[in-house]
C-alpha cells in the first residue's frame, strides 16, 4: 500500500477516477521501497541533513558529494528518485527558477518522517533488511507456502531464517543492525513510559540479539544484572557492554490493533513478516496474548503501556 494512501474507510467516498489512480499507484508501488533502499545506501538523507535544518538542496548539489563518474547523469537520476520519495511524504520538495529564464529545478528537503531515518533513531537499517536480496527473494515463494503450509523463507533458502543467519555473516550483520536500531528507538520510548524494571534484580532478555535492549535498560537501572540469551552466532558478534552488577527480568510483545491507522498497518505488516520469514511466528491480539499467558500458568496478565506501536505487557505468576 502507498505510504500516503487514504485509510480504507475513505475508499467508498472516492470517485472512480480517483480509485483508478489509487489502484494503479498500488500496482506500481514496489519501486518505492527499492528507491528508498538506494537512497539510504547512498546516504542521501544524511547529505540533505548535513546541509542544515530546513535546507532544500538540488540533485546537482547532492551529486557533487557522491563519488560519481557522470555528475549530470547522477543528478538527473537522483531527481527522479527523490521525486518518488517526495510524492510519498518522505521528503519535501520546493521549486527554484534558474537564472536568466532558465528551467525550473526541484530542491529537496527532509520531511518530518526523516527524523526516523537519521541517527540515532534510524529505521534505515530496517529498510535495508526488508529489501535485502535474501529477504526480498522469499516473497516469490509466498503463494506456494500458503498452499503447502510451510514458511516462504524455508522454501526459498532450504532452512529456517535463524539457521540461515548462522551461515551468512553478511546477512547476519544486516539483520542484527536492523534489530538493534529498531530496539534503540522503541526502548528509548519504553523507558520513558514504563517503570516496571524498577526493583528487579535479574533480567533475562530471551532472543536479546546483540544486547542493545538490555544495555539500555541496565544503563537506566544499574543495579540490575542482565542476562542476554541468544544463539551462539549472535552472541559471538555482540559488543561487550559493562556488567552493571545485578540481574533483570521483563517481557513485552507486539500486539494487534484493530482500528484504521498506521499502527494497524505496522502490526499487520510485522505479522506478515512473521508468517513469511518464521512460519510458526505471529503477532497476537490482546485476547490471544492473555490466553497465551493463562495457558502457560500465569495468573494475571495486563497491558501496561505503549512505546510507539509496541505494547508493554506483564505476565504475572501471582495476582
Ligand atoms: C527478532 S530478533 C530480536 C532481536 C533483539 N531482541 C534485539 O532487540 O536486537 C529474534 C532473536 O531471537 C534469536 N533466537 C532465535 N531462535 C533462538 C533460540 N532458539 N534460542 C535463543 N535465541 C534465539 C535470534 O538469534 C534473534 O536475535
Amino acid at each position: 500500500m502507498a505510504l500516503n494512501a487514504p485509510p480504507p474507510h475513505l475508499n467508498n467516498m472516492m470517485e472512480k477516477e480517483e480509485l483508478c489512480s489509487f489502484a494503479l499507484s498500488i500496482a506500481t508501488n514496489s519501486s518505492l521501497l527499492m528507491v528508498l533502499k538506494a537512497i539510504i545506501e547512498l546516504d542521501i538523507i544524511g547529505i540533505i541533513n548535513r546541509a542544515g535544518p530546513e535546507a532544500h538542496i538540488s540533485p546537482a548539489q547532492i551529486a557533487a558529494q557522491l563519488p560519481t563518474k557522470d555528475p549530470d547523469a547522477t543528478a538527473s537520476m537522483l531527481d527522479r528518485m527523490l521525486r518518488v520519495l517526495a510524492n510519498n511524504s518522505i521528503l519535501s520538495c520546493s521549486l527554484r527558477a534558474l537564472p536568466n529564464d532558465g528551467p525550473i529545478e526541484r530542491l529537496y528537503g527532509l520531511a518530518p518522517i526523516c527524523q526516523f531515518f537519521t541517527k540515532p533513531e534510524d529505521f534505515g537499517p530496517m529498510v535495508l533488511l526488508c529489501q535485502d536480496k535474501i529477504y526480498a527473494s522469499i516473497w516469490h515463494h509466498l503463494k506456494d507456502a500458503v498452499l503447502d503450509g510451510d514458511s516462504a523463507f524455508k522454501k526459498a533458502h532450504g532452512m529456517t531464517v535463524f539457521e540461515y543467519l548462522g551461515t551468512d555473516m553478511r546477512f547476519s550483520k544486516v539483520f542484527n543492525d536492523a534489530m538493534s536500531n529498531y530496539s534503540t528507538i522503541t526502548m528509548k520510548k519504553m523507558l520513558q513510559n514504563y517503570n516496571g524494571f524498577d526493583g528487579l534484580s535479574t533480567l533475562v532478555d530471551v532472543g536479546g540479539g546483540t544486547g542493545q535492549t538490555l544495555n539500555m535498560i541496565i544503563a537506566k537501572y544499574p543495579t540490575i544484572r542482565g542476562v542476554n540469551f541468544d544463539l551462539p552466532h549472535v552472541i559471538k558478534d555482540a559488543p561487550k557492554y559493562d556488567d552493571h552488577g545485578k540481574v533483570i527480568v521483563c517481557d513485552y510483545i507486539l500486539a494487534m490493533e484493530s482500528e484504521n491507522s498506521y499502527s494497524t498497518r505496522v502490526a499487520s505488516n510485522l505479522d506478515i513478516c512473521m508468517l513469511a520469514y518464521c512460519g510458526g511466528g505471529k503477532d497476537r491480539t490482546e485476547q490471544e496474548f492473555e490466553a497465551l499467558a493463562k495457558g502457560a500458568g500465569f495468573q494475571s496478565f495486563r497491558v501496561v503501556c505503549s512505546a510507539y506501536d509496541l505494547k508493554v505487557m506483564e505476565f504475572l505468576k501471582k495476582n
